[in-house]
Order: C-alpha cells, then sequence, then structure tokens
C-alpha cells in the first residue's frame, strides 16, 4: 500500500521571497546527516547494467558517503540480483516489489482503447509508442515512487538507471548541498521532448489549474519560477523542454506535496499516461516549474553523466583532473536536442 495524502509540506517555504540567499531553519545544522537514498527501479535482466553503474557511483561518490540503495522491480528480485547487488556497496541495500496500484491499470482506463492507441503510435515511429510496459514505468515514476513504504523514512534521492556512467569524482555530499541550500530539484541534462508523446498533456495541466484554484492560487508568481523554461509563448504552448529523469536528485517531499498529488491524480484521470505516452520527465518538469521557485533548482555542472548517447561532461579546465569523460561530447548546446539554453535564459 501506499500513502495517498501528506501534510507536513508546503511547497513555498520556508522563505518566499528570498531569491539569493536560503537560510536553514534553525532547528537544522549544516553538518547533520540527511536522510537519503538511491532509488533505482530496476530488472532483474539488468544486473550487469546496474552493477556497471553502480561500480561508477561507488567509486565517484558512493564510497565516501555511504548512502542506501532502494531497489524496486515489478517482478520479485532473484537471490542472484541481491548477493551481486549487496555485494557492489558497503551502504545499507533494500528491496521491494511493486503493488498492482503501483504498476497496472487503473479502473478507469480502457485498456482496449489504450492498445490500439498503441499500434497507431508505434505505426508512426513515436520512441515507445508501442510498448506497455514503458507506459506502466512512466506512470509509477510520476506518480508512485515517492510513496513506496521503503522510500518513507527518506527525505531526499538520487534517481539511478542500469547502464549509465558517472565520470567525474565528487567529493561533497550533494545531498546535504540540496538540503543546505534549499535546493528541491537537480538535474545534469535538459532534454526536448518528442511532441507525439504528449499531445494533451499541455492542456490537461492548464484544465487542472483551471479546476483548482486552491492549488493554482497558491503557486509562486510566474516570473519567480522557470516559466521561461517550459514555454515559448508565455504559456499557451508548452515547448517540450524538460529535466531528464533518468538522473534526479531531489527533494521526495515535493512530491508528496499535496499540490502535487492533485495534479498526478488529475493527470491520471484523464488518461494521457496511456492513451498517448506521457514521460515522467515532462510531467516532472512541468509541475516542478508550476510549484518550484527558480532558485530552488540546481543544475549539477561537476556531476559527469551519460545516458544513452547523451553525455553531460563539465567542460570548465578545472574538471580534467577528476573527470574521465571528453568534453568534446558534453551536451548541454546541442542545438536540436538540449534545453539547456532555455535553462540558463529563463533566469
Ligand atoms: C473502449 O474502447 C474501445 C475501442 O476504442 C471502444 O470500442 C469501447 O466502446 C470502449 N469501451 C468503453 C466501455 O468505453
Amino acid at each position: 500500500m501506499f500513502r495517498d495524502s501528506y501534510t507536513s509540506f508546503s511547497p513555498n517555504t520556508p522563505s518566499k521571497s528570498n531569491t539569493t540567499g536560503y537560510t536553514l531553519p534553525s532547528n537544522i545544522s549544516p553538518d547533520d546527516p540527511v536522510r537519503a537514498c538511491y532509488v533505482v527501479l530496476v530488472r532483474n535482466q539488468e544486473l550487469n547494467g546496474l552493477l556497471s553503474s553502480m561500480r561508477q557511483l561507488e567509486d565517484t561518490f558512493n564510497r565516501k558517503f555511504n548512502y542506501p540503495y532502494v531497489f524496486l522491480n515489478d517482478d520479485e528480485f532473484t537471490p542472484e540480483f541481491i548477493e551481486m547487488t549487496s555485494a557492489a556497496t558497503k551502504s545499507e541495500v533494500k528491496y521491494g516489489k511493486l503493488d498492482s496500484q503501483m504498476w497496472g491499470y487503473p479502473s478507469f482506463i480502457n485498456q482496449t482503447l489504450a492498445a490500439e492507441n498503441r499500434e497507431s503510435m508505434a505505426a508512426t515511429g513515436i520512441p515507445y509508442g508501442g510498448s506497455e510496459s514503458y507506459r506502466h514505468m512512466c506512470r509509477f515514476q510520476s506518480g508512485y515512487f515517492f510513496r513506496h513504504p521503503l522510500l518513507d523514512e527518506y527525505d531526499y534521492y538520487w534517481r539511478v538507471e542500469p547502464d549509465v556512467d558517472f565520470s567525474c569524482q565528487v567529493d561533497y555530499d550533494v545531498f546535504k548541498y540540496m538540503r543546505n541550500h534549499g535546493k528541491k530539484y537537480g538535474f545534469t541534462i535538459a532534454f526536448r521532448e518528442f511532441m507525439g508523446t504528449i499531445p494533451s498533456l499541455w492542456d490537461t495541466v492548464r484544465n487542472f489549474k483551471r479546476d483548482y484554484p486552491e492549488v493554482a492560487d497558491n503557486l509562486p508568481a510566474k516570473e519567480d519560477t522557470l516559466f521561461k523554461f517550459i514555454t515559448d509563448d508565455n504559456g499557451d504552448t508548452y515547448n517540450g523542454c524538460h529535466f531528464w529523469t533518468n538522473f534526479e536528485i531531489a527533494s521526495l517531499d515535493l512530491w508528496r506535496s499535496n499540490d502535487y498529488l492533485k495534479l498526478f491524480n488529475y493527470l491520471d484521470r484523464s488518461g494521457g499516461f496511456f492513451y498517448e505516452r506521457w514521460g515522467d520527465a515532462p510531467v516532472h518538469s512541468i509541475a516542478a516549474t508550476l510549484m518550484l521557485r527558480k532558485d530552488e533548482f540546481h543544475f549539477f555542472n561537476d556531476i559527469g553523466y551519460r545516458h544513452s548517447a547523451y553525455t553531460h561532461c563539465p567542460v570548465e579546465p578545472e574538471f580534467r583532473d577528476r573527470c574521465s569523460c571528453n568534453p568534446d561530447t558534453n551536451f548541454d548546446y546541442d542545438p536540436n536536442l538540449s534545453c539547456y539554453s532555455h535553462f540558463e535564459n529563463a533566469f
């Protein structure tokens, strides 16, 4: 079972106006431990790719800080998976299975229609257009991972996937950085979405704001947010810019807020996770943009990262002796697919 409401978090605390400095609440000191973990949604057959990611994460960061891992799967983990992953770290490891509410069709989805739409999206060449499990994954990452009981004891997470590279030594505690600077959402790659996957997402978000004025009226003022990151026409349309969610270092309370849960439920009811192919990345980015001030985002320039064909590699000379990535492969200013300039220009 997962939780369907939380009351402890208001996204606009502690200070609404201060965009440059941030003051830690007086009951926290900068050295206090942070309740944080890696969260990894993974299948047994991805074990080798995961071990590759873990070895690099351990080498560049975690051997110095020892944060625990939470592994989640829609199936039971095999003994081999558990043995190999727990041997790859000195940190605590936890293994959880998803239930049918987190990974399955809600009763209001017409599965015949969903199957027809998958077929036509596959025929038009939309990435993962024909995949059923990809849709369950995107819905889980949008609305459920932060409510899995194994995550209840944590406040921040770092999402990790199989077959990624971490290529720079990081010698400070990134979770303390997030907490001590009032950061809620950290990323390394800003990407542009294939719009064929989300034809009705933006209008659904706009309808949500119309139907939930008590949420809409409580959001930060647009000029204090990253609004210009996600729209080029003052909100008429979504430009497809989003932070790539295969890497995220973020606050769990952001998603546990009642405002976000209302938005997720509204999106879920509309059916777009199944009738279209809404990704968790545009969903997270649109929601975080609406709910957070721009100074609550953080670009982890110093974390070299590769997923599939795309790499963030810090180009500044001082990183050459701590990174193994090639700065010529850096994706930040790719003219067609990167949205990093949009992020910079939103400030
Ligand atoms: C479900 O979708 C199919 C295919 O579009 C349609 O024929 C059927 O009437 C729908 N069922 C319901 C209960 O709406």
